[in-house]
């Protein structure tokens, strides 16, 4: 999904992308998509604060309850317009999924160590912790002793199980809005942005949160592309520098997308770090290339190159 579609297209790829995994979010963007007077409301937002991800969260944050019917989110946004769209613009879909570590970290155990993870777009920097995680990757194997909670992911084709967990020398990051995860509003709002049938999820964040409170994370404040080259050069000092994303990418507009893509071309032909991408199938079309990425998947790539399909939310990882 793409955050600059046409509106209609962007909600009736969200309800895709929901379904199954909230039914109320897949309701609620299906009713949006079809529904003239919220369209209109959303028009007069700037494109990249009408994403449903943003919208929906919003509206909870102001009361509106979640499972409910779709008529109960149009009631919110449309009576409490003011209250809803001042914090659409103040705030942003930060979502923070420490589960897509589960999908990551077969990947890093492809990088020699130790590592110095660069994290672009980190939001609150939950995902620089992945030798902090025990995981399950049924039916293959798993990786356990690190003391942390337990992340576990369906698993079909190959996976190469770690043998061991990341040796993470140094972690350090980027993000527009960096989240400070010892400050309980911000927290507050990342909670309120995992979908509502997901309880799980929720409790995950909570673990992760208190995993990232031992360590609060150094994320620097800024643009991903006027600090990505600075950040591999520092994290260079600790160890062989990875930088990776997820769920990033869709919100940089489509040249700022094709920039970094060369950029990070560029500093892997250099042999400056390696490249952990995690983005939607539409995202960098260059990575995907001629895949069909199946609906709701991330094309998880190292260096460039897809290794697997991966759930957005790290569910799930179907090894290429
Ligand atoms: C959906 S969150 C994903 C967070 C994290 N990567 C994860 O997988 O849990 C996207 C993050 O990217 C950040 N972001 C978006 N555009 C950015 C940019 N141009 N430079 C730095 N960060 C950016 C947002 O502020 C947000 O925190």
């Amino acid at each position: 999904m793409l955050l600059y579609d046409d509106v209609v297209t962007e909600y009736r790829d969200f309800a895709t992308y929901a379904a199954g995994d909230s039914p109320c979010f897949e309701e609620w963007a299906l009713g949006v998509a079809d529904d003239a007077v919220v369209l209109a409301w959303l028009a007069a937002l700037p494109p990249v604060k009408r994403q449903p991800n943003l919208v929906f969260a919003a509206a909870r944050w102001h009361g509106a309850p979640a499972p409910s019917p779709y008529d109960t989110l149009r009631t919110v946004l449309l009576e409490q317009e003011p209250e809803v769209r001042a914090t659409v613009m103040a705030r942003a879909t930060q979502t923070n999924e420490v589960g897509r570590l589960a999908t990551l970290v077969p990947v890093l155990g492809l990088v020699d160590g130790p590592l110095a993870l660069v994290e672009v777009g980190a939001s609150a920097g939950l995902c620089l912790f992945p030798d902090r995680y025990d995981y399950a990757w049924p039916p293959l194997g798993g990786l356990r002793g690190s003391g942390g909670p337990l992340l576990s992911t369906l698993t079909t084709g190959d996976l190469p199980v770690p043998a061991t967990h990341p040796r993470v020398a140094w972690r350090g990051g980027v993000d527009l809005n960096p989240l400070d995860v010892t400050d309980a509003d911000a927290m507050a709002w990342l909670a309120n942005l995992v979908w509502p049938e997901q309880d799980e999820r929720r409790e995950r964040l909570r673990a992760a949160v208190d995993v990232a409170r031992r360590e609060p994370p150094v994320i620097r404040e800024g643009d991903l592309l006027d600090h990505v080259a600075d950040l591999v050069d520092e994290a260079a000092r600790h160890g062989t520098p990875v930088v990776l994303h997820s769920a990033v990418i869709a919100y940089l507009e489509e040249p700022d997308r094709e920039r970094f893509h060369d950029l990070m071309t560029g500093l892997v032909a250099e042999g400056r770090c390696r490249w952990i991408s995690n983005e939607g199938g539409r995202v960098l079309p260059r990575v995907t290339g001629a895949l069909e990425v199946p609906s709701g998947r991330f094309v998880t790539a190292l260096d460039g190159t897809p290794v697997a399909y991966s759930h957005g939310h790290g569910h799930a990882i179907d090894w290429l």
